[in-house]
């Protein structure tokens, strides 16, 4: 850092000498002409052919150009900077989709027989390491498939990949048997409602923050209230000082409301988690739901509640669960094991847990961390 910093000093200090040389230069100009003017302008009263007033008129007339032309170089350089920025603006608002977009997209009829992975190969550009090395995976209609596995093992990276946040690099996302990059990316969205491991805080209003996850229910507030009071976040959003309509953010304070909370304040890791998946409960008709430990931020028996009603709520649907602790995710219809980017074992937790094998000897290392509690943390799965 010391090193950027440095180099960084560096070129503004070389800037700088510049830019003083420039203006130094520019001054002189300046001085000379003006001054050489006033020579002239006394020389020429001396010899009767100006006036006193004639010196005056001229000199004013002299600084009169003098700072109208500052002023025209001063406006030229904003508009050189502001052109500058244009160019960003265009940049962003002309750039072509980053995913190839299929020329007559397919049609997207609900979903009715599952989501399958097929052989996904992904790395996330050339120079990166493969994430996911040939997963195959089928996520049948109408049940819960728990995905498990150690940081870093490509969960979240699989997720990207469902809502089409990118296009696996080998093999294919199918949905119904359609391969998803035949189909509008929009309209897929549309079907799927998740919670991100890493999801978005915006600068907004508690219920505005909400309405994030579907905008058709800004207006309707007891949409929002009902998931707000599903992720256990309704009372708190009640209390706050002006209630959901409370600004989720300090960032507009000025320094005289520093003290006062009116304005705007701070929620929580955990409020904020709950608030994430009050998001993901207004999307509750989607076809497909998705949840990236949705309860990595709460404590034992907020993530116990959190699960309960989860599960309340995925009853029937086709839904995607992880998470780091086992003890959520053991009764779902599936539980897939995924380490080095590979699917190494799956089956219904009697299954795994009679094979013995990775996942009996998490679930068991866990099982013993949360028997032990008061002697240290239980033993984590995941959480990246
Ligand atoms: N945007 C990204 N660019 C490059 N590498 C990434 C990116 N996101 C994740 N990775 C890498 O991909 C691997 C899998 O990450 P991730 O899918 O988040 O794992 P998990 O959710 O199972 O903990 C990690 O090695 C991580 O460093
Ligand atoms: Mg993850």
């Amino acid at each position: 850092m010391l090193t950027e910093r440095r180099t960084a000093n560096a070129a503004k200090r070389a800037m700088d000498r510049r830019e003083v040389l420039l203006q130094a230069g520019l001054a002189l100009l300046a001085a000379l002409v003006s001054g050489g003017g006033l020579l002239w302008a006394v020389s020429a009263a001396r010899a009767g052919a100006l006036s006193v007033g004639g010196i005056t008129m001229f000199a004013a007339a002299v600084a009169g150009v003098q700072a109208a032309l500052a002023t025209l170089a001063a406006e030229v350089a904003r508009s050189h900077q502001a052109l500058l920025m244009l160019d960003h603006y265009l940049t962003v608002t002309t750039a072509e989709p980053d995913l190839p977009t299929a020329g007559r997209p397919a049609a997207l009829p609900p979903l009715r027989q599952g989501i399958e992975l097929r052989d996904v190969w992904f790395r996330y550009s050339e120079d990166h390491p493969w994430v996911l090395r040939g997963v195959s995976l089928r996520i049948p209609y109408g049940t819960t498939v728990a995905l498990v596995g150690l940081n870093g093992a490509g969960k979240s990276t699989l997720v990207k990949l469902l809502c089409r946040f990118y296009d696996p690099t080998r093999g294919a996302v199918l949905w119904d048997g359609v391969d998803i990059r035949h189909v509008d990316a929009a309209e897929l969205r549309r079907r799927i409602g998740a919670v991100f491991q890493d999801y978005m805080h915006y600068d907004m209003t508690a219920a505005e923050n909400i309405a994030m996850g579907d905008l058709s229910a800004l207006d309707d507030r007891r949409r929002i209230e009902l998931s707000a009071g599903r992720a256990g976040i309704h009372d708190t959003l009640a209390g706050l000082p002006h209630g959901y309509d409370t600004l989720l953010s300090r960032m507009f304070l000025m320094e005289s409301d520093r003290d006062d909370p009116s304005t705007g304040v701070v929620l929580s890791g955990g409020q904020w988690q709950r608030l994430a998946l009050a998001r993901a409960f207004l999307r509750a008709r989607r076809d497909l739901m998705i949840l990236d430990e949705p309860s990595a931020g709460l404590d034992a028996e907020a993530e116990h509640e959190i699960h309960t009603a989860l599960a309340r709520h995925r009853g029937g649907r086709t839904s995607l669960l992880i998470s780091h602790r086992l003890g959520a995710v053991r009764e779902a219809d599936l539980i897939v094991v995924l380490a080095e980017g590979r699917v190494v074992e799956q089956g219904h937790h009697t299954e795994l847990m009679a094979a013995g094998g990775r996942y009996a000897r998490l679930f068991s290392l866990q099982a013993a961390g949360y028997g032990s509690e008061a002697e240290g943390e239980p033993a984590h799965l995941g959480g990246t």
